[in-house]
């Protein structure tokens, strides 16, 4: 099992730091006075197996964050060779180069990886079952991570994420909010909103409990459809929330299929002494202020 330093002097290697959640993570790490190397893609495109071993022999992370991925969802139906290679090859050349080096590596995975059709919330361990293009590539992540690295990989499952920076359908329901009409919302589309700030605060938390490695659930608990998600957001900036209407997703149609519900289970966190994520209604209401100074100016 990889053996990590003591927190404080903990180094971390973050990958794809320019992205949503690798934004927040760096900055959270860098924050609480951390050894963090933050690497964007033009730093570091991970496909790159050679530049990925090198820079992780240089720098001698304890732990590394893939952030990095192929994250354009209806995009991977027709490019699935690409996503593949970036959220599945390389990660798994990651997990080899980390295992080599001895340091923890945690690779940032999906709801998607579930086919949707449970009521109840998936278990860590829940069969995983991909319906698109996207889903099946990080699948193939998660499990390279899991073989090639038994020892130090974690598989950290996210879902719905928005922050201060990046696109996320958070953000673009508080642009709708802010101007005229109404906005129509998929109604049978059930997730976990998760604020990429609390994501990344698991992930340290995670790292810090020294965990036996393996497969972690961070979304903010409860679960809401994308139409709640966005009547919520609507309420919250002071807008009528009667303004946005309930479609079925049947009536936008997208390249790739959605699973029609996702909760993730979050039982591992009390196993390892780590306190679960609060709520998404109490996330959002926090993120809110963050998540407006993100998206002013950026126009409808
Ligand atoms: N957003 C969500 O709702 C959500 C939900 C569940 C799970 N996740 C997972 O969370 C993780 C972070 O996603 P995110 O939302 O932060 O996505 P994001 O904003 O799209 O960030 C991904 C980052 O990876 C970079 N990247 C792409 N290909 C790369 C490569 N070959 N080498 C190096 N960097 C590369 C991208 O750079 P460019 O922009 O320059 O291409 C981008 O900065 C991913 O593993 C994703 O699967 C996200």
């Amino acid at each position: 099992v990889t053996q990590l330093s003591s927190p404080a002097a903990m180094r971390w290697l973050v990958t794809g730091s320019a992205g949503l959640l690798g934004t927040d993570l760096a900055g959270r790490l860098r924050s609480a006075g951390h050894d963090v190397l933050a690497l964007r893609r033009a730093d570091l495109d991970i496909r790159d197996a050679r530049s990925v071993r090198a820079v992780i022999g240089r720098h001698r992370p304890d732990v590394v964050v893939n952030c990095a991925a192929w994250t354009d969802v209806d995009g991977a139906e027709d490019h699935e060779a690409d996503a593949l290679s970036i959220n599945g090859a390389a990660v798994a050349a990651m997990a080899a180069a980390c295992a080599r080096q001895g340091c923890a590596l945690v690779q940032v995975s999906t709801d998607a990886v579930f086919d949707g059709t449970a009521a109840e919330p998936y278990p860590e361990d829940a069969s995983p079952a991909p319906v698109n293009a996207y889903g099946r590539s990080k699948l193939a992540g998660e499990r390279a991570v899991l073989r090639e690295h038994p020892g130090g990989g974690y598989v950290v499952r996210t879902a719905w994420l928005y922050g201060a920076s990046g696109r996320s359908f958070a953000a673009t329901m508080l642009r709708s909010a802010a101007g005229p009409g109404s906005v129509s919302v998929v109604a049978d589309e059930v997730g976990q909103p998760t604020w990429a700030a609390d994501a990344a605060e698991q992930i340290v938390r995670l790292v810090r409990a020294a965990a036996p490695p393996g497969i972690y659930h961070a979304t903010n608990a409860g679960r809401a459809s994308r139409l709640e998600l966005a009547r919520e957001i609507f309420a919250l900036a002071g807008a009528d929330p009667g303004r946005v209407l309930p479609v079925a997703a049947a009536a936008y149609p997208r390249a790739a299929r959605r699973p029609a519900q996702v909760v993730l289970g979050q039982a591992r966190w009390a196993a390892i002494g780590v306190e679960p994520m609060r709520h998404w209604r109490a996330a959002l209401r926090r993120a809110l202020p963050v998540l407006a100074a993100g998206t002013a100016g950026t126009g409808p």
